[in-house]
């Protein structure tokens, strides 16, 4: 059981912002990771939707056998990842709690906002997991829909992610927050225009980072990881052409994607019992 790979997966490219801190964290561990680029966006999709792709994802990453599942993608973690783990007997982090956590580690005057997808936003997850682990807690969301094309095009910096990254989160200025959740897997691509926009004196939580340490905690308390590993794997599918996967995930990964191989799903044969 140790020697399986780490499973992750996204709707997209935008998951290689966690993979990145995986590595960084636990460089002994294998890792398959799967974008689903022919059905992105999710950010935009309903509930059900998003069920029944995350499902099938998993499925996928079941039948190649790992260990523990991250879902790297926010949409799916405030949507879905309770109907994940309900199917499955191996260990599911997602980005939100550990991201709240991080925010309320931070915050000094419990005012803390939050950016998002539109699906992620309006599911509330983000709002109701934060008021859970500290009722005094003021949450102030934003939707920001056109941030993950933003980040797609490689648009990161410059006049135009200013301003869009303005028209967003001017508002949330006025909150007199003092910590704000990138509650989307492209935002954190984005810091230094939104560092610019809210300002320096508020604090920007990067679920990234937080979700690679609660993976390795858990893995770490189930004796499930790795120490050693002469030549750890790195195996990454996608759903749509592995081309454009490969040029926009560089950015995200901050190094190369040698092996990027499609995959068709649903499965034909799902190889769990449960699913
Ligand atoms: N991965 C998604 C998220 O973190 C952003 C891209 C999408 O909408 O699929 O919410």
């Amino acid at each position: 059981m140790k020697d399986l790979p780490v499973g992750i997966f996204d709707s997209g490219v935008g998951g290689l912002t966690v993979v990145k801190e995986v590595l960084k964290l636990m460089p002994f561990e294998d890792v398959v990771y799967l974008g689903d680029t022919a059905r992105v966006p999710y950010g935009i999709r309903s509930k059900e939707t998003v069920t029944r792709y995350a499902i099938e994802n998993t499925e996928f990453l079941l039948s190649i056998g790992i260990k523990m599942i991250i879902i790297a993608c926010n949409t799916v973690s405030a949507v879905a990842i309770e109907e994940v783990s309900s199917r499955v007997d191996i260990p599911v982090v997602g980005v939100i709690k550990p991201g709240a956590l991080a925010a309320l580690r931070v915050t000094r005057n419990h005012r803390i906002g939050v950016i998002g997808t539109e699906t992620t936003i309006n599911s509330s997850t983000y709002q109701r997991e934060l008021k859970k682990l500290d009722p005094d807690i003021e949450v102030f969301v934003k939707a920001c829909p056109l941030f993950v094309p933003l980040v797609e095009e490689g648009l990161t910096g410059g006049e135009i992610a200013e301003l869009v990254v303005r028209y967003y989160l001017d508002e949330m200025k006025d909150n007199g927050i003092d910590t704000l959740v990138l509650g989307c897997t492209h935002y954190p691509l984005l810091k230094a225009v939104i560092r610019d926009v809210v300002g320096p004196e508020v604090v920007l939580i990067d679920s990234a980072v937080e979700t690679a340490e609660a993976a390795r905690d858990i893995l770490k308390e189930i004796d499930l990881l790795r120490q050693t590993n002469p030549s750890p794997s790195r195996r990454f599918f996608v759903t749509d052409s592995p081309e454009r996967f490969r040029s926009v995930g560089e950015r995200f990964l901050g190094q190369s994607l040698d092996m990027v191989e499609k995959v068709q799903i649903p499965l034909r044969n799902p190889v769990s019992q449960k699913l």
